[in-house]
């Protein structure tokens, strides 16, 4: 019988082609079978040839999108040692691995607080709540969960797909844009905000919104995200602060070294 990988998916394949000879020339296909749809068979070959999720397999990442977030931080540092975060759509619990990791949280102090009305094993040094982000007390119950405001808001959140492309894209927009108003409702002055949108799908609005609360606003696509895919996060750094706020109104909110570049496009 064909071996299970290790995300659950059964190999159904013919001999790998083994073209250029190296290992990256290995080109898993999935036999066309009765019952699969063709889209599906194209998921599932391009799944099992993906670099990334072969990467996630040997180091122990719960998702390849783990990758997306260490590409991100290793080019825009927003998670240091010691800071707390908050991970808006957490499971399977990649991006939880890699915030815990990169800002040293423990079983013993949790610095990590993930919400996801899915189910996950857990992650040392994240508390993750199984709760759908929309419901009423859920903003309350993640600062309550963390123990003081967060320097990090992130949002890998996407909607289920309905195979209808634009109510896909409109339903991910709406929890990009509730997941920014809790970030500059709960983030700690100096705070950074990153959150999964599409292509061409960032509202005006919300854009504004963004810049008048952070110091920049960029798009970045980082390499792990499919060239292919409409995906494109959203990164906002610097939170200037709530009025009122104690390190706002002493002008005390840029964390040091960042640029104010204001807003666009590409990785830069
Ligand atoms: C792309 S996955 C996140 C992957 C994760 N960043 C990782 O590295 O493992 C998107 C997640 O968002 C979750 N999600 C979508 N809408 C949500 C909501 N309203 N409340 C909580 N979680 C939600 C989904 O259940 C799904 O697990």
């Amino acid at each position: 019988m064909a071996p299970a990988a290790a995300d659950g998916t059964r190999r159904m394949t013919k001999k790998p082609v083994n073209k250029g000879g190296g290992a990256r020339a290995l080109k898993t296909r999935v036999k066309k079978k009765r019952g699969l749809k063709n889209s599906s068979r194209r998921w599932l070959e391009r799944h099992l040839n993906d670099p990334y999720v072969h990467r996630a397999q040997a180091e122990g990442m719960r998702s390849r999108a783990a990758y997306k977030l260490i590409e991100i931080d290793d080019r825009h540092k927003i998670l240091s040692p010691g800071m707390l975060v908050i991970d808006l759509g957490a499971a399977p619990g990649g991006w939880c691995q890699v915030a815990a990791e990169r800002v040293k949280a423990t079983p013993e102090r949790p610095r990590v607080a993930g919400i996801d009305y899915l189910g996950m094993d857990p992650v040392p040094g994240a508390v993750v709540l199984e709760m759908d982000f929309l419901d009423a007390d859920a903003p309350a119950r993640l600062v309550e969960t963390l123990g003081d405001a967060p320097d990090v808001v992130l949002s890998d959140m996407a909607a289920p797909t309905t195979g209808h492309r634009r109510t896909d894209h409109m339903r991910t927009m709406h929890l990009c844009e509730v997941a920014a108003d809790f970030a500059v409702s709960v983030l700690k002055p100096g705070g950074h905000f990153l959150a999964k949108t599409f292509q061409g799908g960032t509202e005006a609005g919300l854009l504004d919104m963004l810049k008048r609360n952070f110091r920049s606003v960029h798009h970045v696509k980082p390499p792990a995200s499919r060239g292919e895919s409409v995906e494109l996060y959203l990164l906002a750094k610097g939170f200037k602060g709530r009025v009122g706020d104690e390190a706002a109104e002493s002008g005390d909110s840029r964390p040091a070294g960042d640029e104010d570049t204001g807003s666009g496009s590409g990785e830069g």
